[in-house]
């Protein structure tokens, strides 16, 4: 099944035939699927509601897509090469045909559970084969699967199994993760302490470390596995039914469950990985992310497999056992296809060259990046040592909400420019608007990030909170979804990515929402009041910087360690403020708003600047935190 476009000439017509007629255009590129029945109509939409139907009454599973699908044809293609975080374990090879018996015995040990069509299953797990196993088991029984990435803690686990009340949970004993074992089964136990909706709870044997079982509630998968066959037909789904909530943060509030579709997801993930990466058959493609995010949902499960790739998924971290092991395992399975996050590049570019230079990395065609923008040093490093100036750099600007990549080169068709996530594919209409909401037209411009048509793979609703969904994306400029982003087009119409503006900040390429951290700092005994703010960090992008009031005099190296255990429990290590300023006062409006400019001017030290502070109600404490500020 190709769906690929070959030249920037197609890339053009492609491009304008999308636009010009879009029902056509998605119509021929959905009939490489295999759907139990056709659509009514390709689409309807109304961005007020929002209401948003692609495939209208089509019907599909899209497992028979990710995986029946291609068993005659490349049955015994290795589908997933699973690299283990220690090196000297042994390597897991599924293919199709492995991997199909595997979701079908998995899927009917969720039947066998009490499982059925429509439920929410949380998956928490390490980077183990039995993680995308476990996520297309779900999907094969109609289940919503609600993957929660494990390194959020488990406050934030069970918040996000009680929004979507979930009734299973699939889990390990424990995970390895570079030197460290995570206790998983003990954080889930934790949390289904105040989950009522949890009946089962299943779990992999990783490490065989010691863990409780809860009798009844708790069973372990190799067990159940041996109880089923590996027959287990695929759920008939609408193409409007809900494959996947995602949880992601915003700027205010507890963190959003998106919600994606099965019939459109499945189109343009697979639509946008064969055209942005350019795979061709024999080719290792790995993407370095953790299926706890959607780039590993879209780009390690869904779009590699409906395209019939090989996909790698790598259990460690880059540094572990040293900071050459991105580029052995490159070497060990010739990876041709490479996609990561810039911090990672940067992490990396900040250790010895030698790291690199004993690898050969000769395999490497293509590299890609995601996540926050790339800065045009961390670009040229990856782009001379890693791609040894030969492999285009896919720099891919998307989004939870967006489910695919959006703005973006197509491997070794579309002109690149360093920083640039340069065009939209096929299909995708963005625009950028000015504070007034009216359509900046024209290029050498500047202004927020919209999309103003519908794509296949766009978030249709929040879980439970449809409302949310609408004043969120759809209300800020009318009949456009607004995606909290800043943005240049430049003279040539080229798209570069600027950053948030709003309060979302992005972390190693996580997102984080400002509130979160504050709501966490602020369940401390002793802090009145906080405010957190993003600023410049030379390998996260962004890193967390907090302005925290206290009741009383405390000792603030104790205060510190203190609060940073408090984010680690309610959120996880990921949301650690890396810097915490103890302040008398905040700067406010007279009508009590944060001016988050000035803390922000104030986290990167950039002073200069501060605009008018005449209006705030105490102007004489901006001088006090920027003195506290120079001994951070
Ligand atoms: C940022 C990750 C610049 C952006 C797929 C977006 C990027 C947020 C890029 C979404 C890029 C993602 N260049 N910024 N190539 N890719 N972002 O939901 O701010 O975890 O809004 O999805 O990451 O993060 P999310």
């Amino acid at each position: 099944m190709s769906l690929k476009i070959s030249s920037f000439e197609e890339y053009q017509s492609e491009y304008n035939r999308s636009i010009n007629n879009p029902n056509e255009f998605w119509a021929e590129k959905a009939k490489h699927f295999y759907w139990r029945e056709q659509w009514d109509s390709v689409l309807e939409w109304d961005f007020k509601e929002p209401n948003v139907k692609w495939f209208v009454n089509g019907k599909l599973n899209i497992t028979e897509n990710c995986l029946d699908r291609h068993l005659e044809t490349i049955g015994g293609k290795v589908a997933i090469i699973w690299e283990p975080n220690n090196p000297n374990e042994e390597v897991v090879k599924l293919t199709y045909r492995q991997l199909h018996e595997q979701v079908c015995k998995f899927a009917n040990v969720l039947k066998n559970n009490g499982a059925k069509k429509g439920d929410r299953i949380c998956i928490y797990m390490p980077m183990v084969p039995e993680l995308a196993i476990a996520t297309l088991a779900c999907a094969r029984i109609g289940a919503i699967h609600s993957v929660v990435f494990a390194g959020f803690s488990a406050k934030a686990l069970a918040e996000r199994i009680n929004d979507a009340t979930c009734n299973i949970i699939l889990t390990s004993d424990e995970g390895y993760r570079g030197s460290k074992t995570i206790a998983i089964k003990s954080i889930v136990d934790e949390a289904l302490e105040s989950c009522d909706s949890i009946q089962k709870s299943i779990v992999l044997k990783r490490t065989g470390g010691d863990v409780s079982m809860q009798p009844k509630r708790d069973v372990w998968l190799h067990e159940e596995m041996l109880k089923v066959d590996e027959t287990c037909n695929a759920e008939e789904m609408d193409a409007e039914d809900e494959l996947f909530v995602l949880y992601t943060s915003g700027s205010t509030g507890k963190p959003k469950g998106i919600v994606h579709t099965t019939g459109g997801y499945m189109v343009y993930t697979a639509y946008s990985f064969q055209n942005v990466f350019q795979y061709s058959n024999d080719e290792v493609y790995w993407c370095t992310a953790d299926i706890g995010w959607i780039t590993g949902h879209s780009y390690i499960v869904y779009g590699p497999l409906l395209s019939g790739a090989t996909t790698l998924m790598f259990e460690g971290v880059p540094t572990y056992p040293d900071a050459g092991r991105f580029w052995e395992i490159v070497d060990k399975h010739q990876v041709n296809i490479f996609y990561t996050a810039p911090t990672a590049i940067r992490a990396l570019e900040a250790c010895d060259i030698d790291f690199v230079n004993k690898h050969s990395l000769s395999s490497l065609k293509v590299l890609g990046s995601v996540g926050e923008p790339i800065n045009e040093e961390a670009w040229e490093w990856y782009h001379k040592n890693i791609g040894k100036e030969k492999c285009p750099i896919v720099d891919t600007w998307w989004q939870t909400e967006t489910g695919g990549i959006m703005i973006s080169p197509l491997a070794g068709i579309t002109k690149l420019k360093p920083s640039f996530a340069t065009l939209p594919l096929p299909g995708i209409q963005p625009c950028l608007v000015d504070s007034d909401g009216n359509e900046i037209e024209g290029n050498d411009v500047e202004g927020n990030l919209c999309v103003k048509f519908p794509w296949p793979s766009m978030l249709r609703t929040i879980y439970g909170e449809h409302e949310r969904c609408k004043q969120t994306y759809f209300s800020t400029y009318k009949g456009k979804y607004f995606t909290g982003d800043g943005c240049k087009r430049d003279e040539n119409g080229m798209y570069r990515i600027t950053g948030r503006v709003d309060d979302v900040i992005n972390v190693s390429g996580h997102r984080m929402g400002t509130a979160e951290v504050e709501d966490a700092l602020d369940q401390h005994i002793d802090v009145v009041e906080s405010a957190v703010v993003g600023y410049p960090h030379d390998i996260k992008g962004q890193g967390i910087y907090a302005y925290v009031i206290c009741v009383k005099e405390v000792n603030e190296d104790e205060l510190r360690k203190e609060l940073l255990e408090i984010v680690t429990k309610e959120i996880g290590p990921i949301a650690k403020p890396d810097k915490i300023q103890i302040v008398k006062g905040l700067p406010k409006t007279r009508s009590g708003k944060i001016m988050r400019r000035i803390l922000r001017k104030i986290a990167e030290g950039d002073t200069s600047n501060l605009g008018d502070i005449s209006t705030l109600l105490d102007p004489d404490i901006v001088k006090e935190i920027q003195k506290g500020a120079e001994n951070i």
